[in-house]
């Protein structure tokens, strides 16, 4: 399922809030924010169970390919369990807000300050999202 955001702009400085829950079987999920599904600035993927990778999130940029990923070994995300992940960047990193406060950041690589891309997909219901 992907779930693409219809006429939104997201602006360095503000903050886009996204509320879940992932299915019951879920193995992935991700939240992409870009210029549009080919470039994506940050791909923030959640992986419950994804190959050998259990429990974590990788996050990565893709402009004609995938980047370097990174690793985070904080997993805050339930199956069947609602979440709230909270994003904002300005020109060098996003930072980002997991469901427990914990806050985790990935460079921005294209070092721009708005995308109006922004779309979800996997194994995940959105329940609410909003930029402000
Ligand atoms: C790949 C996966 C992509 C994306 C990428 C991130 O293995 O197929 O969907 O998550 O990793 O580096």
């Amino acid at each position: 399922m992907v779930f693409t955001v219809k006429d939104m702009t997201f602006k360095a400085g503000q903050e886009l809030t996204i509320s879940g829950k992932p299915k019951s079987g879920c193995n992935l999920f991700s939240i992409n924010i870009g210029h549009d599904p080919d470039n994506i600035a940050l791909h923030f993927n959640p992986r419950f169970n994804y190959g050998s990778d259990n429990n974590i999130i990788v996050c990565n940029s893709n402009r004609g390919g995938w980047g370097e990923e990174l690793k985070e070994h904080c997993f805050p995300f339930d199956k069947s369990e609602s979440f709230k992940v909270v994003v904002s960047f300005n020109n060098e990193q996003f930072y980002i807000k997991l469901p427990n406060g914990t806050m985790m950041s990935f460079p921005n690589r294209f070092g721009d300050d708005s995308f109006k891309h922004i779309d979800v997909q996997g194994d995940v219901k959105v329940q609410g999202l909003k930029i402000k």
